[in-house]
């Protein structure tokens, strides 16, 4: 997730630039830069790191340019480095661009390219737009741009100016933000409302497959086949702050908002980016799994998945117990680490004493560039952008999907799945999207499951099979925003002494979904039930018996892919924990005696 921005008008660009990158540095801050056009040229500035580093690289740069555009970036294709920094510029330094979103088909477009001569100087797939559009220029920027939207697959933002044209931005929207501020003799593009609120309220949001053809005094739009489109702006009443939030009260619950999204470009990156092992994936006779927190409880989802699918064994652990275990690891053995942030020191060591002992190192992570990333013998990226909240949301939901397709490839791979079952089950989880979608579309945050948890001292999560780590998860999330105690357990394991704890007074959330353990998870309901447990369901919407027994009951979606439960099931927990912490006044965002990453043993 990156932020762009544009501005074309009466004022010098530069300072507006600027200050419009820092309203969306939370979008993602690993580079940045601005291009301008002076001088009958363009000047690009770059730095990698904050942009603070840009702004202090322009220091007393004056600068005449009315228009220009500019770029913060959270890296997905390329390490964060000066090369990748945006913008972009083809060949003849004539066009500039500034991206936002994943093109699927850049590796295919860019070999065509350097077949015909090209020649690239980043690892970006941004870089293949613009020299598309220097190919296809004719002395029209929104010509030569239509051209080129239609050979891009994939999501992308972009805005791209030429010198040929001074005073003049082309704005293209499809599947990442994009919006226009309408302002006097002036008009700006952002990925997102916060960069340009200062500048102007009146707000237009592009929708999907439209092209946007800015000056300072005009503003027409047009779909992807040319045909003027009306829009009307609206008024926005926000502050900034409100306005980072899009309008949410917490990151958090952005954040649990933003899954649909989130999913579809982790999806789109896999795909994208492929898997290449650097090892024989077949010579691997064990897997062991290496995470804390709720990346711990992703790595058990990741268990059940590889075993199924790829029928090799796997082991998973607490990084911070591994590491002082002399878990027999060799050259056979693959160690997955799991990592949202990339820095947890209790991950990073386990992951160095299995690569001391010889095993190979996978890493799943969200922030390219992160030690854990450069420690790695390969690494497979979420794509969820930076996750303000301290409770992992999106990125945890991510790292399933991530699993999801590495079990899949690596069940392919080994040959115990055919290519068919193996695109058949990328096909599903393409889907998931629209279902969490439809979820989150229909849900409010009013029911009585939330007083009646608001008000508890503690609470058991049960789940079974896939759906006991995601128990795990929601009893995390409640723990650590609202701080009512709450366990998750395997809810087959519940008569083995934990049931003791069950009477009117406790409250117990269950996960129950119409997988292959229904009826199993139906008989230890009972279980609960007969004790007179105050029980919530996380079930089938469908599931009238459920809803029957039930205190409380939340539907999810029907799936017709069972495996794919978890990523859609963890989202009500996600704002069951929310909505409790909420009401009970605590800070969401930042709970107490946590910090959002731990580099610390
Ligand atoms: C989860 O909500 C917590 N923020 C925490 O448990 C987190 O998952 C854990 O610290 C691991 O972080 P990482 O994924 O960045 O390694």
């Amino acid at each position: 997730m990156c932020g762009i921005v544009g501005y074309v008008g009466d004022s010098e660009a530069l300072p507006i630039l600027l200050s419009s990158l820092e309203r969306l540095e939370y979008r993602g801050y690993d580079s940045a830069g601005v291009a301008l056009i002076e001088n009958g040229e363009i000047f690009v500035q770059k730095e990698v790191g904050k942009i603070r580093e840009l702004v202090k690289s322009l220091w007393g740069k004056s600068s005449k340019a009315h228009c220009g555009i500019g770029h913060t970036r959270w890296a997905t294709h390329g390490v964060p480095s000066f090369e990748n920094a945006h913008p972009h510029l083809d060949p003849s330094k004539s066009f500039a661009i500034v991206h936002n979103g994943i093109i699927e088909n850049y590796k295919e477009l860019k070999e065509e390219l350097i077949n015909q001569g090209h020649i690239f100087t980043s690892q970006t797939d941004t870089e293949v737009i613009v020299h598309l559009i220097s190919k296809y220029y004719e002395g029209d920027l929104l010509e030569a741009v239509r051209k080129t939207i239609e050979l891009l697959k994939g999501a992308f933002a972009f805005a791209v100016i030429t010198k040929y044209e001074p005073d003049r931005i082309i704005g293209v929207k499809q599947g990442s933000p994009l919006v226009i501020g309408v302002g006097e003799n002036e008009n700006f593009l952002a990925s997102d409302i916060p960069a340009i609120l200062p500048y102007t309220k009146q707000i237009i949001v592009l929708d999907d497959k439209e092209i946007v053809d800015i000056t300072k005094s005009s503003i027409s739009i047009y779909d992807f086949d040319g045909m003027i489109k009306t829009k009307h702006s609206m008024f926005v009443p926000w502050d900034i702050v409100s306005a980072e939030k899009s309008g949410y009260k917490h990151f958090m619950l952005k954040e649990i908002y933003e899954q649909p999204r989130v999913i579809s470009d982790t999806v789109r990156g896999f795909l994208s980016e492929g898997i290449s092992f650097p090892f024989d994936i077949k010579a691997i006779n064990r897997i062991v799994m290496s995470a804390c927190g709720s990346s711990y409880n992703a790595s058990l989802i990741g268990k059940y998945l590889i075993e199924r699918y790829a029928k090799i064994p796997v082991e998973v652990g607490y990084a911070s117990e591994q590491r002082y275990e002399d878990i027999p690891i060799d050259e056979n053995t693959l160690f997955i680490a799991i990592s949202q942030s990339g820095e947890t020191a209790d991950t990073r060591f386990a992951a160095q004493y299995a690569k001391d002992n010889g095993a190979k190192l996978l890493s799943i992570v969200n922030v390219v560039g992160s030690s854990l990333d450069r420690e790695s013998d390969y690494t497979l990226y979420t794509h969820a952008g930076p996750e303000i909240g301290v409770a992992a949301t999106k990125t945890f939901t991510a790292q399933i999907a991530v699993l999801y397709g590495l079990a899949a490839f690596m069940g392919y791979e080994r040959g115990s799945m055919t290519y068919e079952e193996y695109s058949n089950k990328i096909d599903k989880l393409a889907h998931i999207p629209s279902k969490i979608e439809d979820f989150l579309q229909n849900t409010d945050l009013n029911g009585g499951v939330y007083s009646e948890l608001s008000s508890a001292k503690n609470a058991i999560y049960l789940g079974r099979g896939l759906s006991f780590p995601i128990a795990l998860e929601g009893a995390l999330k409640l723990k650590e925003i609202s701080y009512i105690h709450a366990e998750g357990y395997a809810a087959g394991e519940m008569k083995h002494g934990p049931i003791a704890l069950i009477d009117e007074n406790m409250p117990v959330v269950f996960i129950a979904p119409k997988d292959k353990l229904y009826e199993k998870a139906i008989s230890n309901i009972e279980e609960v039930l007969a004790r007179k447990a105050k029980l919530i369901v996380i079930g089938n919407a469908s599931d009238q018996h459920l809803k029957d027994i039930s205190k409380h009951f939340i539907g999810i979606p029907d799936l017709d892919e069972e495996d794919l439960y978890p990523i859609l099931s963890v989202v009500p927990l996600q704002l069951i924990a929310y909505e409790v912490a909420n009401r009970l006044g605590l800070d969401v965002d930042q709970p107490r005696n946590l910090a959002k990453t731990v580099t610390v043993e």
